[in-house]
Parts: C-alpha cells; sequence; structure tokens
C-alpha cells in the first residue's frame, strides 16, 4: 500500500492536450479468446486513425506480459492483476490524451467493468471480439491450443479457464462470418460516433 501521498494538479490538463491534438482521448478495449483476432483488428482500426491525425497507442497481451507484467500467471489473481495495472497505464494515456486501443482476453466481466471505471465510462469502448472457440482452435496461430488440449499447458481460456463475454458491448463484431474490412468497417463507424 502507498501511504502518505498527495496527487498533484498539475496546470497542463487532460482537455487542454485534447484541444491541442484535435480529438478526445479513448480507450478501444478489444475483449475475446485467443485467436479470435483482438490483435489484428486493433492494428487495422490503428492504422486507419493513425492516416487520419489521431494520437494513439496500442497496448497488446503478449507485448504488456513480456515486459511490465512479465511477473504475472495465467491464474485468476494473475489475471485479475494483468487487467489491473493494464486499467491504470490506460487511464495515464488517457489523461495524456491518446486514443488507446487494448488487446487482452480480458476473461472477466468484474476486470472490464473495473477498467470502465479506472478509465471513466466516457472515454471506455468496449469491442466483444466474437468467435466460436472451435474456429479459434482451428487457427490455432501461436499452437497453444493444441499445447493446452496436450495438457501442456494449464488454465487456458476457454479450455480449462472461463471466458465470459460482454451482455452489452458497446461493438460487436464476429471475425467468423465477417471479414476483416467488414469488422474493421463496423467499428470504425461506431467508434468515431463515440469520438
Ligand atoms: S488475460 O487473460 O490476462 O487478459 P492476455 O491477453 O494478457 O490474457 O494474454 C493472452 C495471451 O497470452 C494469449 O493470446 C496467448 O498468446 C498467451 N497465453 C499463454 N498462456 C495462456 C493461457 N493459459 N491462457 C490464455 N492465453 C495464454
Amino acid at each position: 500500500m502507498s501511504t502518505n501521498t498527495t496527487p498533484h494538479n498539475h496546470s497542463i490538463t487532460r482537455q487542454m492536450r485534447n484541444e491541442l491534438n484535435g480529438h478526445a482521448s479513448k480507450v478501444i478495449w478489444f475483449t475475446g479468446l485467443s485467436g479470435s483476432g483482438k490483435s489484428t483488428l486493433a492494428d487495422a482500426l490503428e492504422r486507419h486513425l493513425h492516416k487520419e491525425g489521431f494520437r494513439t497507442y496500442i497496448l497488446d497481451g503478449d507485448n504488456v506480459r513480456s515486459g511490465l507484467n512479465s511477473d504475472l500467471d495465467f491464474s485468476e489473481a494473475g489475471r485479475i492483476e494483468n487487467i489491473r495495472r493494464i486499467g491504470e497505464v490506460a487511464h495515464l494515456m488517457v489523461d495524456a490524451g491518446l486514443v488507446v486501443l487494448s488487446a487482452f482476453i480480458s476473461p472477466f466481466a468484474k476486470d472490464r467493468q473495473r477498467v470502465k471505471e479506472i478509465v471513466g465510462p466516457d472515454h471506455f469502448i468496449e469491442v466483444f471480439v466474437d468467435c466460436p472457440l472451435e474456429i479459434c482452435e482451428q487457427r490455432d496461430v501461436k499452437g497453444l491450443y493444441a499445447k493446452a488440449r496436450a495438457g501442456e499447458i494449464k488454465n487456458f481460456t476457454g479450455i480449462d479457464s472461463p471466458f465470459e463475454p460482454p451482455n452489452t458491448p458497446d461493438v460487436y463484431v464476429n471475425t467468423h462470418e465477417q471479414t476483416l474490412q467488414e469488422c474493421l468497417t463496423q467499428l470504425i463507424l461506431n467508434v468515431k460516433c463515440k469520438m
């Protein structure tokens, strides 16, 4: 616990940074199974926004877990702490004026709700990247589902660790039934009207 600390109100505010940038700051939070297409979509959306002059940054599961969160495992407690820290980092980035695109499985509804509270509900856009488990398993881009089925990886989301889908996401895409371009077009339309 941090004690005896006093937050300082700095003179340059988020609103001033937003004005300088010419756009609001947001967190676009992609949630979904491993292999559902979160990172691919976040990457495509970032390229689009970047081209349009938005100041963006991607926070991605495999990247953040190799640095800031390299001390965390995939137990329930590890995942809770993973998402809590990312929520705090996203909050700082929103304060810094950025549009943050985050791609984490974030399997627990309670943790996603907590991030929404940390960054502020007005700054949070939840995107559910839906894809049936069988399809993610067939894709098995990283070969991890095969390892999980063989018992070489424990607590694998969708196999022996749960995923709680959002009931009312701000944006819903289905990467099994829609093409990448269709998902992207839908994302752009939905995200732009919230910016
Ligand atoms: S989360 O559940 O804590 O949100 P996060 O998005 O950071 O997960 O990391 C998921 C990525 O870690 C997966 O895409 C996969 O590459 C890798 N990974 C390694 N072990 C596991 C596991 N047991 N369950 C899910 N993903 C895993």
